[in-house]
């Protein structure tokens, strides 16, 4: 008797069937990402994808609630982030990954890890004033108090992204607006199926 064949292990190809993607979106504090993300994660499971958001604000309860918000501190969460970014996308799921990720040397290492085509940069911009004026937890009014150091925008800096393959401005789009344009993006790359 022969015995049966061992299942061959899966290639890195087809365990990504249908399509990995990672989507990150950057930006200050209030700008709009997580709405983004949240948004876009709707329409894209109500399209049959696969996808699943990574929120810096909720992995900071869990897998990286031992980092701070020192600029170090930021590079190890948006490097943690990355990794787990591309877990999923070679697990063939859709990331939203919604974090500050303030610094460009940290988003170009993320974006290192997947091949060209499946890494969408989203720059969700927003003039600080409005995000301020904003303030959804009350977080720049305890910067501004002197009760929040290192705060993104405040005391601490973002460098908007060079070449991001989306900007949105929230200030003057409609979140539903904006996930049509990201669709678009990702329509265009031939992501979605
Ligand atoms: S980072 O810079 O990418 O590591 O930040 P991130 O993991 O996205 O976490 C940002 C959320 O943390 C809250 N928060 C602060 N943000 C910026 N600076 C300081 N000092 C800070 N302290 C707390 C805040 O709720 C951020 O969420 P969003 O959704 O961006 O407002
Ligand atoms: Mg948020």
């Amino acid at each position: 008797m022969t015995a049966p064949a061992v299942p061959l292990p899966l290639g890195d190809e087809e365990r990504r069937r249908p399509t990995g993607a990672v989507v990150w979106i950057t930006g200050l504090s209030g700008a709009g990402k997580t709405t983004l993300a949240q948004a876009a994660e709707r329409v894209l499971f109500e399209r049959g994808c696969g996808v699943f958001v990574l929120d810096g604000d909720k992995v900071r309860h869990g897998l990286c609630a031992d980092l701070g918000f020192s600029l170090p501190e930021r590079s190890e969460n948006i490097r943690r982030i990355g990794e787990v970014a591309r877990l999923f996308y070679e697990a063939g799921q859709i990331v939203i990954v919604s974090a500050i990720s303030p610094l460009r040397a940290d988003r170009a290492r993320a974006r290192a890890l997947i091949p060209a085509p499946y890494f969408i940069e989203v720059h969700c911009r927003c003039p600080l004033a409005v995000c301020e004026a904003r303030d959804p937890k009350g977080l720049y009014r305890r910067a501004r108090a002197g009760l929040l150091p290192e705060f993104t925008g405040i005391s601490s800096p973002y460098e908007a992204p060079d070449g991001p393959e989306l900007v949105v401005d929230s200030a003057t789009t409609s979140v539903a607006d904006e996930v049509a344009r990201l669709v678009d993006v990702l329509e265009r790359r031939g992501l979605l199926t």
